[in-house]
C-alpha cells in the first residue's frame, strides 16, 4: 500500500488514523497490519488488500449477499453479460455511458463503492487514481485477475459500503453501480459516499429497476439474486441528505435501470 493510500484512510466505525504495522506469522513470514493502539484497533492486509470488516460484523440482508456474491464471483461477469442481453442492454455501451457520465478528470481521485469484478474499471479514463471498495472477497479476487489482464491499476478494499474506511473529503468522484438495492442499510451508505466526497464532487448511483428485478427472478441461476427480495426497489432519491445540488433522478433502458446524480455543495 503506497503511504498516499494510508494518508486517506481510517478506521470505519471511529474514523481513527491508521498506521502500517508487521509482524511475523507461524511459518516466520511478515503478515502487514493497520492499526490503531489508542482504540486497540487492527486490521489485517492480505496481498495488498486491507481488510476492514470481519465475516461476524456483516448482518442483514449484507450477510445474505456477502454469501451470494462469494459463491457467484468466477461466473458473475459472465451471468451479468447473460443479465444484460437478455435485457436487449450492450454491456460496453452501458459501462461506457455511464462512465461518461461521471465527468472524471485527469489525476481526480475515483472510488466506487461496490466496485465487484471490476468491469467498469477499463473504461474508466487513464491518468485518474482508483478506489474500489466491495463486501465480497471473492469479487475482489476476481477484479484483481482483471486488472492484471487489462494492466488497470487499483486500490482495493473489503468492507462495508455502509462504513467506509476514508477519512472525510477525499475523493473527486464517488459512485456505486449494482449493489445499492440490496444493501442493508442505503441511507447510510449514500450518507457515506457524500463523507468522504470532496465539496463540489459528483455523487452517482446506479442500479436496476423493480420491473427487471422481477424479469431476472424467473431466469435459472440469475435467480439467485432476486429470490427472497425483502423491500421493494425503489431509487433512493428520498435518502439524499438535505442540501445536495443539482440532484437528477431518471431511468435508463427503457425503464429497466434507475440512475440518480448529485453534487456535494462547495
Ligand atoms: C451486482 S454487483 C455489481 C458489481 C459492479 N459494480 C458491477 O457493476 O458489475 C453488486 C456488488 O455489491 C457488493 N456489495 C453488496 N453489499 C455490499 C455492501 N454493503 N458494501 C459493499 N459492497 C457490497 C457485492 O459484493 C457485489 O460485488
Amino acid at each position: 500500500m503506497s503511504p498516499t493510500t494510508l494518508e486517506i484512510l481510517c478506521s470505519p466505525q471511529e474514523h481513527a488514523p491508521l498506521k502500517v504495522a508487521s509482524e511475523p506469522s507461524h511459518n516466520g513470514e511478515p503478515v502487514q497490519f493497520l492499526v490503531n493502539g489508542e482504540h486497540g484497533l487492527r486490521f489485517p492486509v492480505r496481498k495488498g488488500v486491507p481488510i476492514f470488516i470481519a465475516p461476524e460484523e456483516i448482518t442483514g440482508i449484507n450477510q445474505r449477499f456477502r454469501g451470494i456474491y462469494d459463491r457467484w464471483a468466477p461466473y458473475y461477469d459472465l451471468l451479468s453479460r447473460v443479465g444484460l442481453y437478455v435485457l436487449g442492454i450492450s454491456e460496453i455501451e452501458l459501462r461506457r455511458n455511464f462512465v461518461a457520465s461521471l465527468e472524471i478528470k485527469p489525476g481526480d481521485r475515483v472510488l466506487a463503492t461496490s466496485v465487484g469484478t471490476g468491469s467498469d474499471l477499463p473504461f474508466l479514463p487513464q491518468g485518474c487514481k482508483l478506489y474500489g471498495l466491495d463486501l465480497s472477497p471473492q469479487m475482489l479476487a476476481v477484479c484483481e485477475k482483471k486488472m492484471r489482464k487489462f494492466g488497470v491499476q487499483a486500490e482495493l478494499f473489503i468492507g462495508n459500503a455502509e462504513h467506509l474506511p476514508f477519512k472525510a473529503e477525499m475523493f473527486d468522484v464517488v459512485y456505486q453501480m449494482g449493489g445499492i438495492n440490496f444493501f442493508s442499510d442505503q441511507e447510510r451508505a449514500i450518507r457515506e459516499m457524500v463523507r468522504v466526497a470532496k465539496k463540489g464532487s459528483k455523487i452517482v448511483i446506479m442500479d436496476e429497476t423493480e420491473k427487471v428485478a422481477r424479469m431476472l427472478e424467473n431466469i435459472p441461476l440469475i435467480n439467485a439474486w432476486f429470490r427472497h427480495q425483502q423491500r421493494p426497489i425503489v431509487p433512493p432519491v428520498a435518502l439524499i441528505p438535505p442540501g445536495m445540488e443539482e440532484v437528477e433522478s431518471r431511468e435508463l433502458y427503457n425503464g429497466k435501470a434507475w440512475y440518480l446524480s448529485f453534487r456535494k455543495p462547495r
